[in-house]
Order: C-alpha cells, then structure tokens, then sequence
C-alpha cells in the first residue's frame, strides 16, 4: 500500500483524461495526512491551478472564514481535496469521463487519510461519494453514514457567495453539524 506522499507524486505526473494537457500543474491536496476532517470540493480553479493548492481563491477565503467561525479550525487542522484534480478549462462542470478518470485518486485518498468526518462542497462531491443524484439541497441538512465516519453535504463556497445570506447561514449549520460529529464518539 502507497503512502499519501507516495500516491500524491503518482497523481502529479497523472494522464488519465485529457485535462492533463490544459492544467498548469495538479492540485492534488492540502492538510495533514491524516486529518480527521476532510473537505471535498470540485476542481480547481484558475488561483488553484497557478498556486497547486485548492481553494485559494474567493471560495477558499470564505470556506477559511466559515470553518473558523463555526468550527474552531484553521488550514492546519484539516485536509481538503477535490472530486477532479485539474482544472477543467474556463472553470466548466468537470465532465462524467473526467470525474470518473480521476474517481480512483480520491478513493485512495479517502482510504489512506481514513477522516472521520467528510464535509462535500457542492453538487459533484456529494453525488459522487453518495451514490446519489439528488441536488444537495434536497441532501443537506443530515449526516450521513460514510466509510469509517460520516458525510456532511453542503453548498459549495462559490455558491454560498452567489446566494447571500440564506446559503451562507446553510453552510454555517452544516459546519456546526460536522464540528459536533468531531466532537462525538
Ligand atoms: N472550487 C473548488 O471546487 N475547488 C477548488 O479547489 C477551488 C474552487
């Protein structure tokens, strides 16, 4: 079995769809090893794809924000990855060949960091670790049960940034759902 360093070194040379020849570099992750939070968003943006790290940019300044409001917790503290590791290009919806590409990276991911809380930003993260494809609003609200731990949907970022206060106080208690799981047995 790799380690996290041994399979991220794998990923950043990673050709398995065609966003390899458009990306700058892959923003694999960042956070401890084995955090026991894990946030999961989309894919990189254009800050993203420059930096190598995800959520640097407007979404991330508001993820950071949130999760230490509600949570107590600074970048130190948690892990957070993406459902596809390139940036697709524009910032289009990642394509159903590109997520299912990259689909094993985050599987593998997910068995090495083993969190015991995994919050979803957004439609394509929680449908995919899911199996569902019902909308997050009609998935968020509840934990649910999620390998060794549990899975908290909610909005992704840069929609709470769209939606205004309503989205955002979602988020908030999404956030304060996760904190109490962390906190439990
Ligand atoms: N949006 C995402 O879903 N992921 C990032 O890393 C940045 C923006």
């Amino acid at each position: 079995m790799l380690t996290l360093a041994e399979l991220r070194d794998e990923a950043l040379g990673c050709t398995r769809c065609a966003l390899a020849g458009t990306r700058t570099q892959v923003v694999f992750d960042v956070g401890p090893p084995d955090a026991d939070l894990l946030f999961v968003g989309e894919a990189p943006g254009q800050e993203e794809d420059l930096q190598g790290e995800p959520f640097v940019g407007r979404s991330g300044k508001l993820l950071d924000k949130l999760v230490l409001q509600e949570m107590g917790l600074d970048r130190s503290a948690f892990a957070i990855t993406n459902v596809v590791k390139c940036r697709p290009p524009g910032n289009r919806d990642p394509l159903p060949a590109e997520i299912e590409a990259c689909r094993p990276w985050l599987e593998a991911q997910l068995e090495l960091v083993a969190p015991r809380v995994v919050v979803t930003l957004g439609n394509f993260a929680a449908q995919l670790l899911l199996g569902t494809t019902l909308g997050v609003t009609k998935l968020r609200g509840q934990a649910y049960p999620f390998g060794r731990g549990r899975l908290v949907p909610t909005f992704h970022p840069a929609y709470a940034l769209r939606g205004g206060a309503e989205i955002v106080a979602a988020v908030r208690a999404d956030l304060v759902r996760a904190k109490l799981l962390l906190a439990g047995p």
